[in-house]
């Protein structure tokens, strides 16, 4: 495995690839691999003869009061566990080789104002203008993303379809633990304390998936049920939002149907965690 610091070096290397008729998949992380990270760099392994996995901890888009200094890093175990997988690359840019001194970003409005993007609102402009500087960098044929982060996922979408860009977007499902909780980089800050209560969120949603196969199609009504059943008595978990939107335009929804989605965002103690499922089976 090469491991690529330099964005021109990385798309000579793309670029040498592509003439002899390579297919390149891309893994964009922030690194501290999880099974989570892994099973996306699995996937992606799958989808083309070639893979790139990106670890960079983008500052942009971090805002002011978040956890950019403390975000954690283990860049010797990443490099282990992405060689591992079998990548081809592991690019590694520093953030002076990424931003010069940038005058440009990549905003796709109206998805990112929602959500996790109504209390961090540059947070989204962040992610698509770094996506879309690897996609220049490595030129892949596949993307691959997690469902974890589903409103990233449709803010990506939304960005290739408007920009007419030839990658396909591949989503892949949740990786949990065995309890439920989705796996994160952040769950390693939760107190076992908080590491219990942080199970309301995946406990919220298999519990709704039971009421919407019962019949209840009721967003509103959904949304109380929850929330005094899993959010009103535990004083260390403050809840974001809990929603039920439409999965592709994130539009949120009276009558629960197909294409909903149920989201939730709350804090445990200091750590924010986010959670989500369709609410029909697949
Ligand atoms: P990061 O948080 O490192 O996540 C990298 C990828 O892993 C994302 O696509 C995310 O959705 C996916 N992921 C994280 N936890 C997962 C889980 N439990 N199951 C499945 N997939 C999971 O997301 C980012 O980095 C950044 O915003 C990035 C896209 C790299 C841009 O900087």
């Amino acid at each position: 495995m090469e491991i690529i610091q330099s964005p021109s070096d990385m798309t000579s290397w793309s670029n040498r690839m592509i003439v002899d008729g390579g297919k390149i998949a891309l893994v964009p992380t922030m690194g501290y691999f999880h099974d989570g990270h892994l099973a996306l760099m699995k996937r992606a392994r799958e989808e083309c003869d070639l893979l790139v996995v990106s670890l960079f901890v983008n500052p942009i888009q971090f805002g002011p009061n978040e956890d950019l200094d403390k975000y954690p890093r283990d860049f010797e175990g990443d490099a282990a566990k992405v060689e591992q997988v079998g990548s081809d690359v592991l690019f590694a840019p520093d953030a002076s080789a990424m931003y010069r001194s940038p005058l440009t970003r990549v905003v796709v409005s109206g998805l990112t104002e929602t959500l996790c993007g109504s209390d961090r609102p540059r947070h989204f402009e962040g992610v698509t203008t770094v996506v879309a500087k690897l996609f220049h960098i490595v030129k892949p044929h596949v993307a691959v993303f997690g469902e974890k982060d589903f409103q990233q996922l449709a803010v990506i979408r939304r960005m290739v379809g408007d920009l007419n860009w030839d990658i396909s977007i591949v989503g892949h499902p949740i990786v949990r633990e065995h309890d439920g909780l989705a796996m994160s980089s952040r769950n390693m800050y939760l107190s076992s304390e908080e590491r219990k209560k942080a199970l309301s969120l995946s406990s919220a949603l298999a519990f709704a998936r039971g009421r919407v196969q019962a019949g209840c199609l009721d967003a509103e009504e959904l949304i109380a049920e929850i929330s005094t059943r899993f959010f009103s008595e535990i004083d260390e978990v403050q809840v974001d939002y809990i929603s039920i939107i439409n999965s592709e335009d994130l539009s949120p929804q009276q009558k629960i149907s197909e294409n909903s989605q149920l989201a939730i965002a709350a804090k445990v103690g200091k750590t924010r965690l986010i959670d989500n499922c369709r609410l029909f089976e697949e």
